[in-house]
């Protein structure tokens, strides 16, 4: 995610802000710009690429007031027209998060004389304070932001007025002793002071030197309580977890929330995909469809093969990106790569492969700017924020909440998916978000049965159809950071070899979620048994059997059957890193791994 701060105080904003951006630069971004106002005016520097590019231009600047920002791109390319701050004649704003009516907001303003020079979302904000400003920065914001939907943490320049407010991305304030900071993270101030109000949605705050007041959304006065901070820099960093994996764990709803912001409409049942470019009748023409992608983006991959089968009726292959250039890509297919970072070599060298073979083609991707995104002819972005752990998890979330949102769309173009079917399955998706806090909220039996397994040698996965990519991702997950030996297999693979090597000291997953092959799943779960294999099953929160014939259960919220893979990821990865961490592994910084692989 971006990073946001904000200083009003005796000292020179500029070198505090800089300063604090710094503390922000572990979380990925690319580019970076602030804005101080002194009595000559205000003045805004940005500069893509990293904080010291920025610095490299700015002259002396003096001023007590100011905010700053460093940008992860989610509307536009990184590039200096696109950071923040963006200004609206002597008003500045810094945004993070997504205002998904932007487009109407623009169309509104242009339409009033506002010009518009970015592409980004956070712009049409900056004119629409501006739209409402009269002599009252508080006032304009408030008003403002009654006619946004999406989500948003912003501080706000104006003269010597800074406003802050937050709806569903973090926001922090400092309190310092004649000085009071903005941030969007605690490390960014943490230097300062350890005094912390955490803004809560539809608050506002007014930041001086000497004063914080904070309002509602009516501008009624709120008391807010101060949380003394006793983290050190690196936990802080972490936002107190222990790693950055279970950080990025607890951060999915946040991610799957904003990979859905603006592309579902669950009132009206539709679903809109921006960046996908492609024509109902291109769409009806799809008749094959290969997905490639390495690791978790194979596995999120996977299950979008599943999908589309059932939903669409589209063929899909998936492949390995390092085996495709050895296949024949079939000119005239719609080719999807999926990967996190953009830069994975050998999918790049596939998704060449492809487009030399005359594939349509449309990539995945978490990261904007990325050589896969120049490259490749469409792009439907992930949104999930920047992903430290090496071990993917809040962007494979992501990924699946994008393939599932095209797989519906796809499913609905082409004539095969009832407007019935489609508008329940949305009103689920959207509740996925708060089904993984729940999830989040029940770990104890997870760590219990973590530690039980901990000291075991291999561990197997199994599942069955959707649930099948769910295990070879538990078991990518397990293998990578915990170093046991780990196998994702078919359920019903196992009676044709792997059986043997079930025994009492072989842990079994069995994702037993209810759907079509529940009951078969189930015999699974007894053939392992009669092996003696410890057994847990992840399983639907009403399901009332499975008990009987396992040694743990952890339960999913009940949701739509083909959306349950989601929830059961959450559990394989939280199980995945109890067990590195009953180890003592170096959860983040597995051996022999690396976050981008660019080499083939
Ligand atoms: C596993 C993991 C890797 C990546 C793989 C592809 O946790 O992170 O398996 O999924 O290297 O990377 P991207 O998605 O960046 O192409």
């Amino acid at each position: 995610m971006c990073g946001i701060v904000g200083y009003s105080g005796n000292k020179q904003a500029a070198a505090i802000l800089i300063d604090s951006l710094k503390r922000l630069e572990y979380r990925g971004y690319d580019s970076a710009g602030i804005a101080v106002f002194d009595n000559n005016g205000m003045e805004v520097y940005k500069e893509k690429g990293r904080i010291v590019e920025l610095e490299k231009d700015l002259p002396e600047i003096s001023g007590f007031i100011g905010i700053g920002h460093t940008r992860w791109a989610t509307h536009g390319k990184p590039n200096k027209i696109n950071a923040h701050p963006h200004a609206s004649g002597s008003i500045a704003v810094v945004h993070n998060g997504i205002i998904e009516n932007y487009q109407e907001l623009k169309e509104k303003l242009s339409r009033s004389g506002y010009e518009f020079v970015s592409e980004t979302d956070t712009e049409a904000l900056a004119h629409l304070i501006k739209y409402y400003y009269r002599d009252n920065l508080i006032d304009a914001v408030i008003s403002a932001l009654k006619d946004i939907k999406g989500s948003y943490a912003i501080a706000v320049l104006s003269g010597s007025e800074l406003v802050a407010a937050r709806k569903d991305s973090p926001l922090i304030i400092g309190l310092g002793e004649g000085e009071n900071f903005i941030a969007s993270d605690i490390p960014a101030i943490l230097k300062y002071t350890r005094k912390i109000i955490f803004l809560d949605d539809m608050e506002i705050a007014s930041v001086s030197k000497d004063n914080v007041i904070f309002y509602d959304t009516d501008k009624n006065p709120i008391e807010k309580k101060v949380s003394v901070i006793d983290w050190n820099l690196e936990a802080a960093e972490k936002s107190g977890y222990e790693h950055f994996m279970l950080k990025e764990i607890h951060e999915q709803p946040r991610a799957l929330h904003e990979t859905f912001a603006g592309r579902i409409s669950e009132l009206e049942g539709k679903i809109t995909i921006d960046g996908l470019n492609m024509t109902e009748a291109q769409i009806m023409d799809t008749s094959r469809i290969s997905i490639i992608a390495c690791g978790t983006s194979y596995n999120a991959g996977f299950l979008g093969k599943y999908l589309f089968e059932e939903l669409s009726g589209i063929h899909v292959d998936v492949e390995i990106a390092s085996e495709f250039r050895y296949s024949h890509s079939i000119p005239g297919s719609l080719v999807i790569v999926i990967s996190q970072s953009g830069e994975t070599a050998d999918t790049l060298a596939a998704l060449r492969e492809a487009k030399s073979s005359g594939c349509r083609t449309l990539a995945i991707t978490n990261v904007m700017g990325s050589t896969i995104t120049r490259e490749v002819e469409n792009v439907i972005y992930t949104r999930s924020g920047p992903e430290i752990g090496v071990a993917a998890t809040k962007t494979f979330i992501s990924q699946l909440g994008v393939l599932y949102l095209l797989v519906l769309y796809f499913g609905k173009c082409k004539g095969k998916l009832s407007q019935e079917r489609m508008s329940r399955i949305l009103i689920a998706m959207k509740q996925i978000p708060s089904h993984i806090t729940r999830l989040l909220n029940t770990k104890d039996a997870i760590k219990k049965f973590a530690e039980t397994v901990s000291s075991s040698s291999d561990v197997f996965f199994i599942g069955r159809t959707l649930n099948y990519p769910i295990a070879l991702e538990g078991a990518l997950k397990l293998k990578e950071i915990s170093y046991i030996h780990a196998e994702g297999y078919a359920a019903g693979e196992l009676k044709h070899g792997p059986l043997a090597l079930i025994t009492k000291l072989t842990p079994v997953v069995a994702i037993a979620t209810k759907g079509l092959t529940y009951d078969k799943v189930v015999n699974n779960i007894k053939e392992v048994k009669a092996r003696e294999a410890p057994v847990l099953a992840i399983a639907d929160e009403k399901d009332s059997e499975i008990e009987k014939y396992v040694d743990e259960v952890i339960r999913v919220p009940t949701t739509e059957d083909i959306l349950s893979p989601i929830l059961s990821t959450v559990v394989v990865q939280l199980l995945s890193y109890y067990i590195a961490k009953a180890r003592n592994c170096p959860i983040d910084q597995p051996r022999n791994l690396a976050k981008s692989v660019t080499v083939e």
